[in-house]
């Protein structure tokens, strides 16, 4: 069953009714200033920081589940009011539409013969969002409609403002002047910054007190104000600051307006005078301007098709014309949008992270790199310098840091030790696309310290040390707090049962051990052999760590028709047939693969016929098998969730581009692509009520087979699922992949394909790839045979024609 369908040519995905399963999102704003919008209008904004600079206030875990964001209410004269986005006052509608885009929401209803269409957007370079209203009169008389908005202002820390009500509820503050509610809490006694709330009409009046204009013990559905048709003019001392403005229209039948809002983060120059001196005023000088500009009709029209023209180029990088639409419309449109979304959201906010408990991750955002980079490098570079500040000088990693200050976050501190070898993957990436070598001269400091400096190469060798320094009685990396799964807590221990778990201190002493890091260590040494030799450094002893360790692997980490995942505290193995639950994990089975290990002697293919065989579902494949069937402390949070859910054997989605990669890396097109199309949430939209997340972006998790709700979908769009689909269908099975020394052409197609063409933009060149199966293979650049499989370089704005034979 389906919801909607997708507008490929508009690059919207429509969707028909309201109450879809759950709010299926889109996200505003590419740069600085963010929000999160349902399809009913729910959600928030931000600028930078979800955390730290939160404009507008949101509750999670709500029920309804979206409840509270950029509300509109229509009303007629004879009383009746509804909210033309459908929530909060759920009036059935006679008509309606939303249609989520790149970068832009639009929402359509008809009711009582009045269309209305709210189109809401993030111009580029500005800090502020635009809803442009379209009212049109499709009655055969004229109506006289009062239009109210609503927004809640949160008092910028999100986390503050969801706990800090003693203090809160007395610091609230707001100005209204010529029509512009300004929201100022704080804005003395921390800095000259605000937000406001603008409309383009006169207006008949306006709220900024929620409790005025909700009516007490009302809630949003039937707001006090709407229903009298005046609003009161409230003006909030402390408590609940809010913005509503009333406007009245008359629409002649026929007739259509335009109704502007502008919803905005402002910042004054610290220099700025306030205006006059002492004044206890915003001081609007520099703001007033940008709203008159965004309150005008053009200025949105030519800022709204700016936006389009923008994602033009950026989707530009890489267009692929395949013989399955599934694929053409995720690489397209999707997929790269999806990954825009997470290189700036990291895993902080959507429907199911808060904004609140986690900013940029370090292991989250190298990988996020891998989907981004080919569309703005120069962002990457700016990420990756960032990342890396937040390095320790033992060459471990914070965890995750705040955008904002991006300070590393002492909450969650460090510990994780596959951590510091996703920086040399992220940097590899980055160099391969740009061909930048000079971002490893780079001066970074560790931890942020000024005078700490070294070269961002020197981070890489420290990351690659740090694992080599921490190795355990097999030899293998040590696995500390957890590696990619953080649910995978080997160093919990206990003597006296039911009583002690993971301190930071027993895990950096404990000695669990991770075949999945012993991978990723033998890939990131591999890849930073490779940036040495081109440098001409000295790479030897990368070669040979890698080497090392991929014979320890072989010595034990391999159980004889798979890889293991790890040693636990005690040294007990874990992912073993010789365990009665978690025998085979999918993480160190596609890990290994990648960095190389077993390709030559065959057990790579061994083991990724173990894993066809005993974690592939129709809906996925599963993270491991069987599912802890009770909760064990010496593994941790993973074996808390209920068998099939999450890390217990829940389809981890992010790892699934693993294997399709080691399949692709073995030659097993079909495999590949069949695994691409199991999770492939376009090819998921007909079965949209098992699935219920959105079908136009990956979820983290799809519910594994031993869950009561297999093939459920669960916490969609900020998921490292994201990029790495995206490398597995771009990189590796249409085989189009930067390397250091060019771009290479190695596709491994399923075999009932004919071929496929593609338009690639790569450092400044743009190459037209035609594939397809012939007689012989034959590589042509422009007409002219070459030896090999990697392009030569081309000059920037060039173009270039490649017809591969295969
Ligand atoms: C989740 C993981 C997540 C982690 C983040 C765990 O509870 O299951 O998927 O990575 O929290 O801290
Ligand atoms: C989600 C986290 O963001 C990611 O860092 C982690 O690797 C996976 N969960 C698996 O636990």
């Amino acid at each position: 069953m389906r919801f909607g369908h997708f507008d490929d040519d508009r690059r919207e995905y429509v969707i028909h009714r309201p109450d879809t399963p759950l709010p299926w999102i889109n996200y505003l704003g590419t740069e600085a200033y963010f929000g999160i919008i349902s399809n009913t209008a729910g959600g928030y904004s931000f600028y930078r920081d979800a955390r730290l600079r939160r404009l507008t206030r949101y509750r999670y875990n709500n029920a309804p589940f979206d409840l509270g964001g950029r509300y509109l209410y229509l009303r007629t004269a004879d009383g009746e009011f509804w909210s033309p986005t459908w929530q909060p006052t759920q009036t059935e509608l006679d008509d309606y539409e939303c249609r989520h885009g790149l970068s832009y929401t639009r929402i359509g209803s008809r009711y009582r013969g009045i269309r209305a269409e709210t189109l809401y957007f993030v111009p580029l370079g500005e800090t502020l969002e635009v809803w442009r209203l379209k009212l049109t009169n499709e009655q055969q008389s004229a109506v006289e409609l009062s239009v109210f908005s609503s927004i809640e202002f949160c008092l910028w820390d999100a986390q503050d403002d969801a706990t800090n009500f003693q203090r809160n509820f007395s610091t609230g503050q707001v100005e209204v002047a010529d029509g512009v509610i300004y929201h100022k809490t704080e804005y003395r006694e921390r800095r000259d910054h605000f937000a406001y709330f603008a409309c383009s009409e006169p207006l008949e009046g306006f709220d900024t007190a929620r409790e005025s204009f909700l009516g007490p013990y009302r809630s949003w559905d039937r707001p006090v104000v709407v229903q009298q048709g005046e609003s009161t003019g409230s003006i909030a001392h402390g408590w609940q600051p809010h913005g509503s403005h009333h406007v009245k229209v008359t629409l002649q039948p026929g007739e259509t307006r335009e109704i502007g809002f502008v919803l905005g983060y402002w910042e004054n120059p610290r220099d700025a005078k306030f205006d006059p001196p002492g004044s206890q005023t915003v001081d609007k000088r520099l703001v007033r301007p940008v709203i008159e500009r965004w309150l005008r009709q053009e200025c949105v029209d030519e800022g709204f098709a700016a936006l389009g023209r923008r994602w033009d180029e950026l989707l530009g990088g890489l267009q692929v014309d395949t013989p399955d639409g599934d694929t053409n419309r995720m690489v397209n449109i999707w997929n790269a949008y999806q990954n825009m979304v997470t290189f700036n959201m990291s895993r902080s906010t959507s429907f199911y992270e808060s904004g609140i408990g986690r900013g940029m991750g370090f292991r989250d955002s190298n990988q996020d790199l891998l989907g981004f980079v080919h569309m703005i490098p120069e962002r990457a570079r700016e990420r990756i310098l960032d990342i890396a500040a937040t390095q320790l000088p033992t060459g471990g990693a914070y965890h995750q840091y705040q955008p904002l200050t991006k300070r590393g976050n002492n909450d969650i501190g460090s510990g994780f030790n596959d951590d510091p070898l996703w920086l040399i993957l992220g940097v590899a990436a980055y160099i391969k696309e740009s061909g930048d070598w000079s971002i490893l001269e780079e001066p970074v400091p560790y931890d942020n310290q000024p005078g700490s400096e070294e070269s961002l190469y020197g981070h890489l060798q420290r990351s690659l040390r740090y694992t080599l320094e921490r190795l355990g009685p097999h030899g293998l990396p040590l696995i500390g707090r957890a590696d990619w799964n953080d649910c995978l807590n080997l160093n919990c221990f206990s003597d006296t049962p039911g009583e002690a778990f993971q301190t930071t201190e027993n895990a950096s002493g404990g000695v669990a051990e991770s075949v999945f890091i012993a991978g990723q260590f033998v890939l990131a040494a591999r890849e930073l052999a490779g940036i040495a030799l081109c440098l001409g450094r000295p790479a030897q002893e990368y070669l040979d760590a890698a080497e090392k360790m991929a014979g320890t692997i072989a010595e034990h980490g391999w159980d004889g028709a798979w890889f293991r995942r790890a040693y636990d505290f005690r040294g007990n193995v874990i992912g073993s047939a010789s365990n009665d639950e978690g025998q085979i994990f999918i993480e160190p089975q596609g890990m290994c693969v990648m960095g190389g290990v077993g390709v030559e002697d065959g057990t790579a293919v061994t083991a990724l016929a173990s894993v066809r065989e005993r974690l592939a579902t129709p809906h996925g494949i599963i993270l491991q098998q069987p599912a802890y069937s009770s909760y064990r402390l010496e593994l941790g949070e993973i074996s808390s969730y209920p068998p099939g859910y999450k890390e217990n054997g829940g389809i981890f989605c992010h790892t699934n581009p693993w294997l399709m990669i080691a399949e692709a890396i073995v030659g097993n097109g079909d495999g590949a692509f069949d695994y691409y199309k199991r999770i492939n949430p376009s090819a998921r939209e007909a079965l949209s009520e098992v699935h219920r997340c959105e079908p136009y972006v990956y979820a983290q998790m799809i519910a594994g087979r031993d869950a009561p709700t297999h093939g459920e979908a669960k916490n969609s769009w900020l998921t490292g699922t994201a990029a790495w689909n995206y490398a597995a269908i771009t990189q590796w099975i249409l085989g189009i992949r930067p390397e250091l020394e060019g771009l290479r052409l190695a596709p491994v197609l399923p075999s009932g394909w004919p071929g496929f063409t593609a338009v690639r933009r790569f450092r400044g060149a743009t190459y037209h790839i035609t594939v397809e199966r012939g007689g012989s293979r034959s590589l042509l650049v422009d007409g002219a045979p070459i030896d090999g499989d990697v392009l030569p370089a081309a000059p920037a704005g060039t173009e270039v024609t490649v017809t591969l034979t295969l």
